[in-house]
């Protein structure tokens, strides 16, 4: 399909009060914009290039790498000077899709609707709308005694008997783009607002006799904007109902789905359960048949397959296949765990690897290790990783038994099999097959009276 899309996020959205720019504020864990790129790219269309403005610099930054083109408009004069913005990156001959860069809930399936329908019409512009109760602020549809298109009208320019329209734009369109440069080069400024109005395009291209056609949606969810903080929380809530249903529909079984929070980009697989009061955020990847939750949050992390994880905190840590976590565990970055490990309740770990079927059940500190399989770590055990300057490195070799409450001073290692007693500092290397202890003999004393 020959189509270009141009969004238009200029804006500067002041209704969010906000220092960050409208369209780079989150609903379910993504920014509002990208999921109109994703959408545009979802509907096959090659070519989108984005009109910034305000933030810029922002905007640009959180959407690089994704094969899309800006370009920037200095002053926001409106929405017709933002498409103009973009003229040079339009062919003639290409359809031409514009869309706004504050609509989150937009589907690729309503893309494709408009696209098709405008192709099939022949039409030069077509005009998605929708009927609102309320339609309070939007630009009404007008159209003549016989229901065709003939303008659009916005709320600050409307007659009283023009505000009582129910039908509004949606400020989604297709048109020929030759024709709609062509026309965008006519449009005046002079109106309630004093701004370039796209939506004048259509206009004139009905009053040179060409074909533009309205296409009013029955659902309003999919235009639906995202203007200030209140609209911003209802389309989060909207995103994280099709994101659990959508899990929900490929085998995921979420206990009480009101309570989960999970993110756009997460993924899980089959026959995995999900407790109550459960997030899982960022670009997170579970995987089948494990049981996450109640009372955990995990992001950016992976966990492999038949994992569990109770009343917990993983933050960007790898866990594999059929480990045990928590309850009441933290895992943080670059903990990494190979299969069947299990790490109990209080056991915090950060940047340590944990070799195969290795044990950190109770109430310890690993930090900055590297484990060996099938180690275990006893209660109160604790890696002394941090002198007040640096960090040092503690290494458990393979079957390595660490007694409880051991104090495992930075940098050292502990050979193959070894054993530490109890209540031990041990702050030099230990040779393999050895026990090692390191604590004052116990005295008895005579117990006075
Ligand atoms: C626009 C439409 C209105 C429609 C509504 C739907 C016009 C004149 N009006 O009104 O009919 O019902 O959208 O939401 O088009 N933008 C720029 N540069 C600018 C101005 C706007 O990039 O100079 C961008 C904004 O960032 C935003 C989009 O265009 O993403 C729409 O702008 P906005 O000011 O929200 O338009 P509305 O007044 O809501
Ligand atoms: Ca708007």
């Amino acid at each position: 399909m020959d189509c270009t899309a141009v969004i238009l996020a200029a804006g500067k959205g002041v209704r969010m009060r906000s220092e960050l720019p409208k369209v780079l504020h989150r609903v379910a864990g993504k920014p509002v914009v990208q999921y109109i790129v994703e959408a545009v790219k979802g509907a096959g269309v090659q070519s989108i290039t984005l009109v910034v403005g305000h933030g810029r610099e922002k905007v640009t930054h959180s959407l690089a790498g994704q094969d899309l083109n800006f370009v920037v408009q200095e002053e926001q004069l409106g929405t017709g000077h933002a498409l103009m913005q973009a003229a040079d990156q339009i062919d003639p001959a290409h359809t031409l899709l514009v869309l706004a860069g504050d609509t989150p809930l937009l589907r690729q399936e309503t893309l494709t609707r408009i696209i098709d329908f405008h192709t099939s019409e022949q039409a030069y512009a077509t005009v998605l709308t929708c009927e609102f109760e309320h339609p309070y602020g939007y630009g009404r549809v007008i159209r003549d005694i016989d229901g065709s298109f003939s303008r659009i009208v916005e709320e600050k320019d409307a007659s009283p008997e023009e505000r009582a329209v129910k039908e509004i734009n949606s400020g989604i369109y297709c048109f020929q783009a030759g024709a709609a440069l062509a026309a965008l080069s006519k449009i005046k400024a002079s109106n309630a607002q004093g701004e370039y109005y796209l939506t004048d395009v259509l206009e004139i291209l009905k009053k040179e006799g060409k074909k533009v056609l309205p296409l009013m949606l029955e659902a309003e969810e999919d235009i639906y904007g995202v203007n200030d903080r209140v609209q911003l929380a209802y389309a989060e809530k909207i995103m994280r109902q099709r994101k659990n249903r959508a899990l929900m529909q490929n085998g995921v079984t979420l206990v009480d789905p009101d309570s989960i929070y999970i993110d756009d980009a997460v993924e899980i697989g089959p026959d995995t359960i999900i407790l109550p009061n459960t997030m899982i955020e960022g670009k997170t990847v579970i995987g089948s048949n494990c049981e996450i939750g109640p009372n955990t949050r995990i992001n950016d992390s992976q966990l492999g397959n038949g994992v569990t994880v109770e009343s917990s905190r993983v933050k960007e840590a790898i866990v594999g296949d059929k480990c045990t976590i928590g309850p009441f565990a933290y895992l943080r970055p670059e903990a990494n765990l190979a299969a069947g490990v299990k790490v109990g309740d209080f056991v915090e770990i950060k940047k340590s690897q944990i070799g195969e079927g290795s044990k950190v059940p109770h109430l310890a500190y690993v930090g900055d290790a590297i484990v060996g399989k099938e180690v275990n770590i006893g209660a109160g055990t604790i890696t002394c990783n941090y002198d007040g300057r640096q960090k040092s490195q503690t290494i458990l070799e393979d079957g390595v038994f660490i007694g409880s409450n051991t104090n495992l001073v930075a940098p050292v290692t502990i050979g193959q099999n070894s054993i530490t007693g109890a209540g031990s500092t041990i702050s030099r290397n230990v040779p393999p097959e050895t026990l090692a202890v390191e604590r004052a003999e116990q005295k008895h004393l005579k117990k006075r009276k």
